[in-house]
C-alpha cells in the first residue's frame, strides 16, 4: 500500500461534539497518539454549532477518553494530543462561517482532511461551504461513512453532491470493517500463502459461511434502526465488504485501483435475489423478548420508542451466490444479527469432503476440513483437521483437531487495534486502499434494493426468534435445504 505522503495534516472534524467523534475519533486519535504515529505538525480541529471554547472542547474530549478508553488515561500521551486540539464554532447551514476555517488551517504546510461526523443532509452545506470560503486544495480531502444513503437513490445523491466539489480520489468513504486487523489480514491469508492459493476455489471449497452477530440490541437508536434494519445497517456494507475479500480475485498489486477493481467484480457477479427467489434465498427475523447471559432482555417492538407494528428486521440470512468461474456452485451463507447469544464474527470456509474414505472404523463419514476465521472477539484462524490419536492398539483411530493460531498470543499483543485507528491513519498519509469507491457502494446497493424491493413486494413479515439465539429456525432451514449446516 502506498503511503508516500506524510505531510502533517489538519484535521477538521464537523460534528466534533457528536457521538461518532467522542465515542470513536478520539478515542482512535489518542491510541495513534500513543503509537506515535501522528506526524509532530499534524493538528486537530472540532468543529460544531454548539457555543464553546478550545480549552472546553479538550475538557470534552478528556472527559470522552475517561468514559470510553478501557485504560487510564495516560498523561503524558494526552499532553500531546490535547496540544493539537482547538475548536470553531460553525453553524453548518451558514456559509458565512466557514469563513473562520481560513484562518484555522494553513493548506500550505498542511494537508486539510475533512471528517464529516454528522448526518448526511448537512453534507451539501459542508461542501458549499468550503468551496465558497476557499479553503480548499487539490490536495485536500474528505472523510464520510454509512449510512450513504439508504438505497442507490439516495446513495446516489450524496455522492453527486460531494462530486460537485471533490474529485474521486480525495474522497475517502469508510467502512469500519475494513480497518480490522483480521479483515486484514484475508489479504495475507490468501495472497501470501500457497496452500491456500491453489485452494481456493470451487474444485475444493463446498460453501463459505460468513456470521456477523451482536449480543446488543437497538442500544437507544431505535428510530435510526428501524426505518434502516439488518439488511441496510449491516449486510449491504460490512458483510458483503468481509465477502469482496474472501471472494475477489488476486489484486495485481495493493493498489487502492487495483483491489477496488476486484472489489467491484465480485460485486457485480452477485446472482439477483428478486422476487422470484426472494422467499427461498433470504430470512428476515426479529427478535422476541429472552435472555442473554442470563439476564432478562425486552423484545424488539418492546424496546424504548418502538412502534409496535414494526415489521423491520433485526435478522438476515441470505445465500449468497457468485455467477463467475471461481465460485460456481459455491454457495456463501451469510447472517447477521441483533441479539444474537454472543458477539461473533467469523468466516467459515468449508473444505469438500473426500472422494474416498480408508478410515470407515474410526469415523463413518470423514467430515471435511474447515479453515475458521474469527474476526472478533479472540482474532485468529483455526483450520480444523483429523489427526490420528496415538496409540499402538486396534486400527487407527481418527480426532478432529484444531490448529490454533491465536493473534494475541502469536504476535504478544493483548490489544489489537480496532478497525478506526487504522483507517484515520490511512487518511492522513492519503492511501485510498481501505475505502470505498464510489462505483463499490452502489454496486452494493443495487444487489441489496433488489432484495428490500422483493420483500416489499412480498409483503413479507420478519420470522421471531427469542433474544439469545441465533435466529429463526427458518435460518436453519437456508442451509438444511442444500444439505448443510451453520458453524456453531
Ligand atoms: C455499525 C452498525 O456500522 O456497526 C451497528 O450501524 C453495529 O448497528 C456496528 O452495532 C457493529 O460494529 P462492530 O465493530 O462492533 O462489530
Amino acid at each position: 500500500m502506498k503511503n508516500q505522503n506524510y505531510k502533517p495534516c489538519d484535521l477538521v472534524i464537523y460534528g466534533a461534539l457528536g457521538d461518532l467523534s467522542k465515542r470513536k475519533l478520539l478515542i482512535s486519535l489518542y491510541r495513534l497518539e500513543k503509537s506515535n504515529l501522528l506526524e509532530a505538525d499534524t493538528r486537530i480541529i472540532g468543529v460544531d454549532r454548539l457555543e464553546e471554547t478550545s480549552t472546553g472542547f479538550i475538557e470534552i474530549a478528556h472527559n470522552s477518553l475517561t468514559e470510553h478508553l478501557n485504560t487510564p488515561i495516560d498523561e503524558e500521551i494526552w499532553g500531546r494530543l490535547s496540544n493539537r486540539l482547538s475548536y470553531l464554532k460553525i453553524d453548518l447551514t451558514q456559509p458565512e462561517q466557514y469563513l473562520q476555517l481560513n484562518a484555522a488551517v494553513d493548506p500550505e504546510k498542511r494537508v486539510m482532511v475533512n471528517y464529516f461526523a454528522v448526518a448526511p443532509f448537512l453534507f451539501k452545506s459542508i461542501c458549499q461551504g468550503l468551496q465558497s470560503c476557499g479553503v480548499l486544495t487539490a490536495e485536500s480531502r474528505m472523510v464520510m461513512e454509512k449510512p450513504i444513503g439508504h438505497d442507490l437513490k439516495s446513495s446516489k445523491e450524496i455522492n453527486d453532491v460531494v462530486e460537485e466539489v471533490f474529485h474521486e480520489d480525495q474522497v475517502y468513504r469508510i467502512d469500519h470493517y475494513l480497518g480490522k486487523e483480521t479483515v486484514l489480514n484475508l489479504l495475507a491469508l490468501r495472497f501470501a500463502n500457497s496452500i491456500f492459493t491453489t485452494n481456493w476455489n470451487h474444485n475444493t471449497i463446498d460453501h463459505i459461511q460468513i456470521t456477523v452477530g451482536e449480543d446488543i440490541g437497538i442500544e437507544g437508536r431505535w428510530e435510526y434502526f428501524d426505518k434502516t434494519g439488518q439488511l441496510r445497517d449491516m449486510l449491504q456494507n460490512h458483510l458483503l465488504q468481509i465477502l469482496t475479500f474472501v471472494a475477489m480475485e488476486p489484486p495485481a498489486d495493493l493498489e487502492a485501483e487495483s483491489i477496488h477493481m476486484e472489489k467491484i467484480k465480485v460485486l457485480k457477479a452477485l446472482r439477483p435475489i428478486t422476487v422470484r427467489n426472494v422467499e427461498e434465498k433470504t430470512v428476515r427475523g426479529q427478535y422476541t423478548a429472552g435472555f442473554i447471559k442470563g439476564a432478562a432482555v425486552p423484545g424488539y417492538l418492546e424496546e424504548e420508542g418502538a412502534n409496535k407494528e414494526s415489521t423491520t428486521e433485526s435478522f438476515v440470512a441470505i445465500r449468497v451466490d457468485i455467477d463467475n468461474w471461481r465460485w460456481a456452485g459455491v454457495p456463501f451463507y451469510m447472517r447477521t444479527g441483533k441479539r444474537m447469544p454472543n458477539k461473533r464474527t467469523e468466516i467459515v470456509v468449508n473444505f469438500k469432503q473426500l472422494p474416498h474414505n480408508i478410515f470407515k472404523d474410526s469415523f463413518r463419514d470423514l467430515p471435511a476440513n474447515k479453515l475458521v476465521i474469527h474476526l472478533q472477539p479472540n482474532e485468529g484462524v483455526d483450520v480444523v483437521m483429523l489427526n490420528k490419536v496415538p496409540g499402538i492398539d486396534g486400527n487407527i483411530k481418527l480426532q478432529q483437531t484444531k490448529l490454533d493460531l491465536s493473534f494475541s498470543e502469536t504476535f504478544k499483543k493483548n490489544s489489537i487495534f480496532g478497525g478506526y485507528e487504522k483507517l484515520i491513519l490511512e487518511a492522513l498519509r492519503g492511501n485510498t486502499t481501505l475505502f470505498l469507491s464510489r462505483e463499490e457502494i452502489e454496486q452494493a446497493w443495487a444487489w441489496v434494493d433488489s432484495i428490500q424491493d422483493a420483500w416489499a413486494q412480498n409483503h413479507s413479515a420478519p420470522k421471531s426468534y427469542p433474544a439469545g439465539s441465533w435466529g429463526p429456525i427458518a435460518s436453519v432451514a437456508l442451509l438444511a435445504r442444500d444439505g448443510r449446516a451453520w458453524e456453531e
